[in-house]
């Protein structure tokens, strides 16, 4: 059956713990399965991390690259979903996507024969997610019983992060603005997916207290613009800064996906200070992209 990555939740433990170990095999000692073959990109959003972090992974991985903005193929406008799906897998071994709708990526996966790939939806960013980790386990060693706190809304890159850090048995605090959390069954899913303890709240300097890695995001994903003003207000208080930092405590590491938006959800002081793991963060995109692209290739650890 194919695999695909829509979810981190669709991975057990020991095949995140596999994707994590692929990313970290040396270039020269990984096997290039996909030679002479091509990978489509599709972006219906902007990226910079993402695109050249997996056109350069595939190259690494011995295949070609083929970015397609989302208008040129006009998923359910242009042609339908499926309809790109039954076209993409005659040419490629591998069909990616950063999608408005998650539903494009599961109608994708339902019908395509080779993987799809999530490349960030509304719902969710597994590739993102995937780096993370990979961060905080080069870090902090093994994750299983250490502390992950994300301080602002329950988005695409919260929930990503959370199934992964539950997957690998991490206590997860949610520090959320109010109208902004996970629901009830949100956190009893994430709790079933291992999670050592789900804790969420809406004072951030508390939530934060002991965690071995602080996360956050924007305020403002791509799709909301027009929330930007409101959201803002919502999420005073919300701004990860030098003093929710020494409440996490003086090891503690700071997280962004980035882009990052200074003044907002970080201070500069804090993004661009010693505790910030943020680039290397971004450029574990490239070889967690690499090693999700190998497993979902059939190579083994
Ligand atoms: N973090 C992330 O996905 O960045 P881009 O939007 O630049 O790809
Ligand atoms: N939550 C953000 C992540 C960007 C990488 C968004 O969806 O725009």
């Amino acid at each position: 059956m194919t695999r695909h990555l829509i979810d981190i939740a669709d991975f057990s433990a020991a095949e995140v713990t596999a994707i994590l170990d692929l990313a970290e095999v040396p270039l020269a000692d990984l096997p290039r399965p996909l030679t002479g073959q091509g990978v489509a990109l599709i972006f219906e959003k902007p990226s910079a991390r993402t695109r050249h972090s997996m056109e350069m992974a595939v190259v690494q991985l011995g295949g070609h690259p083929v970015f397609t903005r989302g208008e040129e193929v006009g998923f359910d406008t242009r042609e339908p979903v499926e309809d790109v799906a039954r076209i993409m897998e005659g040419f490629h071994a591998l069909i990616a996507a950063r999608v408005y709708d998650h539903s494009t990526i599961t109608r994708l996966a339902a019908v395509a024969t080779v993987p799809v790939v999530n490349m960030l939806s509304d719902h969710s960013h597994p590739l993102q997610a995937f780096a993370d980790a990979l961060t905080m386990r080069q870090h902090l060693g093994d994750l299983a019983g250490q502390t992950v706190a994300y301080v602002g809304d329950y988005n695409n890159v919260a929930r990503s992060l959370a199934e992964i850090s539950a997957r690998l048995g991490m206590h997860i605090r949610l520090a959320c603005p109010l109208g902004f959390e996970a629901d009830d069954a949100e956190i009893d899913r994430i709790l079933l997916l291992g999670a050592a303890s789900v804790e969420q709240g809406n004072r951030p300097i508390e939530m934060v207290v002991g965690a071995h890695a602080v996360h956050t995001d924007t305020w403002v994903s791509m799709g909301e613009e027009e929330d930007k003003e409101a959201k803002r207000q919502k999420f005073d208080g919300f701004t990860v800064d030098d003093a929710m930092m020494d409440a996490a405590g003086p090891a503690s590491i700071f997280m962004h996906c980035l882009p990052a938006y200074r003044g907002f959800e970080v201070t500069a002081s804090v993004i661009d200070g010693p505790r910030s793991v943020v680039f290397q963060q971004g450029h574990n995109r490239m070889h967690a992209a690499r090693g999700a692209l190998a497993f979902l290739m059939g190579v083994e650890t």
